[in-house]
């Protein structure tokens, strides 16, 4: 992970902390576990807490425009907890069990709770935001922020309906996939940008450029994600491989072999995807991606939105340092394997 990554966790957590502290119910439990930070039955371990890309992109962004961190930190925090909530009900939806390397929260605590706790998290992250400059200078700075947190969850919640949808649809559009990852992931990274211009300035151009520059970051971060649950590491990613085919995810690669598989491979897959007394196999699905360069085409449809999005951050007034720092991770989104 590129070193900025420790420049702000810290600070992070702290808001994290501050922001998810409440009575002594298991409920909290199950939210502090989501973090990495309790076992199942409470107790403090050292376990995987995500990678915190969200917050710090946003800090990162903040300092690059020349603001403060300390103002944007409360609201970067209260994103990576929209972001924890949005997965707690993404792994309901997708029927998965293991995340971050541990089970996830529906399969310790059920579904019906793991709903709840996903509530929580949604509105501990939007009080945190709102209350954390109440009567202070930053005041509007924090609605501003809160209204760009609630329309990135309008669009996260319009993206996870598109992509369940798609699973029994028989063929989806590459156009049509773009815009459901748009809205799932792309609209956070959003978010995460769209707030360091708030801090710093809350220039209308800066923040419209900063909303741009995130849905093509965030486009090609997802496109990554979605080759890692083909042909990514179980134990580096945390998640097992193959999940998504088995739920006829309409991914980028899936897309690319439905239109591009010859011979043989053309029925095979789509027997495999209308066969509905049977989840498709993934080793057999992989086989038939492999041989029509799903992974090649895939990798190469991520960089066009790479490069979009590095001429994005050009339109932006940043630090040199800041360049540097962003295209450290900006190349991290797009090759990381875990
Ligand atoms: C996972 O996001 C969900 C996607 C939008 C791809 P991350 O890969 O940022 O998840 P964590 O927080 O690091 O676990
Ligand atoms: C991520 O979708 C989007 C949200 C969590 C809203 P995925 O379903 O692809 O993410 P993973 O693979 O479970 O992390
Ligand atoms: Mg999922
Ligand atoms: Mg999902």
């Amino acid at each position: 992970m590129p070193a900025i990554f420790s420049r702000y966790r810290e600070q992070i957590d702290q808001e994290l902390l501050r922001a998810t502290r409440g009575p002594d119910l298991s409920l909290y439990t199950m939210i502090h576990y989501q973090l990495g930070w309790v076992d199942a039955t409470g107790e403090e371990v050292n376990a995987d807490r995500g990678k915190a890309i969200r917050p710090t992109l946003c800090l990162l962004m903040c300092e690059a425009l020349g603001g403060t961190i300390d103002r944007a930190a409360p609201s970067a925090a209260g994103l990576e907890l929209l972001h924890n909530f949005s997965l707690i009900h993404d792994d309901v939806m997708d029927g998965d069990e293991m995340r971050r390397h541990r089970p996830t929260v529906w399969s310790i605590w059920g579904q019906a709770q793991a709903i709840d706790a996903g509530d929580l998290l949604h509105v501990l992250a939007m009080l945190h935001v709102l209350g954390s400059n109440l009567d202070g200078e930053d005041a509007e700075l924090c609605r501003d922020a809160a209204e760009v947190m609630a329309r990135g969850c309008r669009l996260v919640t319009e993206g996870q309906h598109l992509d369940l949808d798609f699973e029994s649809r028989p063929s989806v559009t590459v156009d049509q996939y773009v815009g459901m990852i748009e809205r799932k992931s792309a609209a956070l990274i959003s978010v995460a940008f769209e707030i360091a211009a708030i801090f710093s300035g809350n220039a209308p151009e800066v923040r419209m450029v900063c909303d741009t520059y995130g849905s093509l970051l965030g486009t090609a971060f997802q496109i990554r994600d979605d080759m890692l649950g083909i042909w990514g590491d179980p134990a580096l990613t945390g998640k097992p491989v193959g999940a998504d085919i088995r739920k006829r995810k309409k991914t980028l690669p899936i897309i690319h072999a439905f239109e591009k598989a010859t011979g043989r491979d053309r029925g095979r897959l789509s027997a495999l995807y209308s066969n509905e007394a049977e989840a498709p196999d993934p080793v057999a699905v992989s086989a038939i991606l492999d041989r029509a360069g799903s992974y090649a085409f895939s990798e190469e449809y991520m960089r066009t939105y790479l490069q979009k999005a590095s001429a994005t951050v050009a339109q932006l007034p940043i630090s040199e340092w800041g360049r540097q720092n962003l295209e450290e991770v900006e190349l991290y989104m797009v090759g990381r394997t875990s």
